[in-house]
């Protein structure tokens, strides 16, 4: 019984990677993110330069579950690419580098230096809601996704993932990206939001909208995966609200061949080994050899 996966060329020993933003921004947290099991390391969102992002508070747990975060893409630029990755390549985990910039050069431009320096994979972050010239007005517009994702793959030759977030025309966006030379998707990110501290009479993160992660994105973030392999079997890489191994397996059922995690990351460090073992007791009960054969089996029923 095997829970090794192919996805976008990378052959991991399974299917849980973090989801970028939580931990994968310095070497030490690179270090613990190998620690905790993952399959492949993907680093925080990484621009040109350095930026600062916005005042505190900027992640906020919400009375109805998740959290609600604005960092405002706070990162510490492409000249950090190197020591993450060489920090992975020493433990011997796939490193797949999660790059933003305000056009398609500097999104060409992170993305060389990301594979000058050994990176197995870009991720591209085409879905920050909240902070602008860098978010969701990006991947919510089709045309400018294939104009990104083109720009990237002519200039590199390593995979290319895609990573969209929820809007009205994300099976469209999919579509898109695969067509100029994405080799998986990602879905989703954070779903814009509002969070409002009724006695100050005024929202509670600075930059006033953030991006709601955990258990209450989990339907969405199934449902579009489940629509984007309905439409064009991509390869997908699943992500939103896993906080167990049935969380996680509801995206391979619905077409994910792997996942991430990002905000149960917080509260269970042991949450890639509770994932882990419970795919394998599922796969017993199927009598399944590869959890390949239940990738999109949803779709087969
Ligand atoms: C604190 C925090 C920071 C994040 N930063 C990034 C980021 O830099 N780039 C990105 O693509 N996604 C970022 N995300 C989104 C996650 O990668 C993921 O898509 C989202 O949180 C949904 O997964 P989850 O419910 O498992 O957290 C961030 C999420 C959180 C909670």
């Amino acid at each position: 019984m095997s829970l090794e996966v192919t996805v976008a060329s990378l052959r991991l020993k399974h299917p849980v990677m973090n989801a970028s933003g939580v931990l994968g921004n310095t070497p030490g947290g690179v270090v613990k993110l190998a620690k905790l099991g993952f399959s492949a390391i993907v680093t925080k969102t990484i621009t040109p330069e350095p930026r600062e992002g916005f005042k505190p508070p900027t992640i906020v747990r919400l009375p109805t579950g998740g959290l609600i975060n604005a960092v405002g893409l706070a990162n510490p630029g492409k000249r950090t690419i190197k020591e993450l990755v060489s920090v992975a390549k020493k433990l011997n985990v796939p490193i797949i580098v999660s790059i933003a910039g305000r056009s398609e050069k500097e999104f060409a431009e992170v993305a060389c230096e990301a594979q000058r320096v050994g990176a197995d994979a870009v991720e591209l972050n085409l879905s920050c809601p909240h902070t602008e010239g860098y978010g969701l007005e990006l991947g919510a517009d089709p045309l400018k996704v294939r104009s990104v994702v083109e720009s990237v793959a002519s200039v590199t030759s390593v995979p290319v993932l895609a990573k969209l977030g929820l809007s009205d025309r994300v099976v469209e966006a999919a579509s898109k990206a695969l067509e100029a030379g994405a080799e998986a998707l990602v879905l989703i990110n954070t779903v814009k939001g509002i969070y409002i501290d009724v006695y100050a009479l005024r929202p509670v993160l600075t930059a006033v909208y953030g991006g709601l992660s955990g258990p209450p994105i989990h339907p969405i973030a199934v449902r579009v995966v489940y629509d984007v392999y309905r439409e064009y079997q991509a390869e997908i890489i699943g992500v939103g609200g896993i906080l167990d191994w049935k969380t996680a397996a509801e995206f391979i059922v619905a077409g994910a061949k792997a996942v991430q995690v990002g905000t149960a990351l917080v509260s269970n460090d042991r949450i890639v080994e509770d994932v882990l073992e419970g795919l394998r007791k599922w796969l017993q009960y199927f009598g399944a050899g590869s959890i390949t054969e239940l990738v999109g089996a949803a779709h087969k029923a």
